[in-house]
């Protein structure tokens, strides 16, 4: 089984961070969301993996490489303009071949694994095997109408009255005969070929089109409350580790991993909190459920919740939480002072009155 991992769109959900990277390379825990998804991909099993890239592709590029080290194979596939998530798998029928593959969103994060999920596929080879998760209110998601059997019996996007509570969610798995499917739709009224339609196209026609239910932790990481919310998640999974330096007058309690080069003087961290190589932590009270980003400096700071990108800095500032801080952006005051929560995109420099 082959993969395709869509890594283009717009991500206008993920301003400001969207505009100037693509929102899959987003850290969570300290890690960018399609290195999570990789991970995920190798459990599965799958090494040969599709990437669609948008015109942020060479950023991408630059953190997957060919994926020899994550131990799969990368082949990547531009696509000029976001147009559907249908319009993916055409662009990548080279690529694919006549393979059975997997279609995974590069924002979407299953944390507890799908393995059993593609085991289902492999051993019955359905046409179409989708993954649907229930939530609360399914208004805002693709919804699938499953049969007793798990046969899906319609799909309806964004539907007003839900006919279930069964949002489809972002793994897909397909035979061939989805080419067929992409090939016949048109466009939607926002005009992209959607993949629901071409779902539903073979559901039309009796194909063999059917739903497994993941019950872990599921998030589509496209807005920043999600992000952070994920971040707890899988926080709260860290397995501790000291790579760095930690002097005497600090105090470390609960998970916690220093990377490589790190330094921690006089302050208290309290875990789960990721702190990322050659990062400094000086004087400064962090976490928990905080993940600090390579070579960024807090000096005299306090921050819980959060989430710090590569070079990122806070200075003299307390009270951050359920925040975002961009590359190399910096939150400063003269004199320390309070801020709350803060979205702060790359490059930025906020300066906080006392
Ligand atoms: P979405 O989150 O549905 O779309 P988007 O990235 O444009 O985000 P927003 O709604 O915030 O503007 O896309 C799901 C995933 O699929 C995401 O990783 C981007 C990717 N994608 C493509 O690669 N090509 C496409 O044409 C589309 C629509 C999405």
């Amino acid at each position: 089984m082959k993969a395709l991992v869509l890594a283009g769109g717009l991500g206008s959900r993920l301003r400001p961070f969207s505009h100037s990277m693509p929102k899959q390379l987003i850290p969570i825990a300290g890690r960018p969301v399609l290195c999570h998804v990789v991970g995920s991909l190798r459990d599965m099993g799958v090494v040969d993996i599709g990437v669609v890239v948008g015109d942020r592709g060479d950023e991408i590029a630059s953190v997957l490489g060919d994926g020899g080290p994550l131990g799969v194979r990368i082949t990547y596939i531009r696509q000029d303009e976001p147009r559907g998530l249908a319009h993916c798998i055409v662009i990548a029928r080279e690529f694919l071949g006549e393979d059975d593959f997997v279609m995974y969103l590069g924002d979407n994060m299953l944390t507890d694994g799908v393995q059993d999920i593609a085991d289902a596929f492999r051993a019955r080879r359905p046409a179409a095997q989708i993954v649907v998760h229930k939530v609360p209110d399914p208004r805002e998601f693709g919804v699938a109408e499953v049969g007793e059997d798990g046969q899906v019996l319609a799909l309806t996007e964004k539907p007003a009255r839900p006919r279930s509570d069964l949002a489809v969610i972002g793994v897909y798995f397909f035979t061939a005969s989805v080419h067929e499917a992409v090939a016949a739709i048109r466009p939607s009224a926002r005009g992209e070929l959607e993949i629901t339609d071409a779902l539903q196209w073979m559901v039309d026609r009796g194909a063999d089109v059917r739903a497994r239910i993941y019950s872990g932790f599921w998030k589509d990481t496209g807005r920043i409350e999600d992000v952070l919310e994920c971040n707890r998640e899988l926080l709260d999974r860290l397995a501790p580790s000291l790579c760095g330096e930690v002097d005497g007058e600090s105090e470390l309690e609960g998970s916690v991993a220093v990377g490589e080069g790190a330094r921690v003087i006089r302050s208290r961290i309290t875990g789960p909190v990721v702190i990322g190589p050659g990062a400094v932590v000086r004087d400064s009270v962090v976490g928990p459920h905080t993940a600090i980003g390579g070579d960024c400096v807090l000096d005299t700071a306090e921050v819980q919740d959060s989430i710090l990108l590569d070079g990122a800095a806070l200075r003299r500032v307390g009270g951050v939480r359920a925040s975002v801080i961009g590359r190399d952006a910096t939150v400063s005051s003269t004199v320390f002072a309070r801020c709350g929560k803060l979205v702060v995109g790359d490059h930025s420099s906020v300066e906080v009155a006392a």
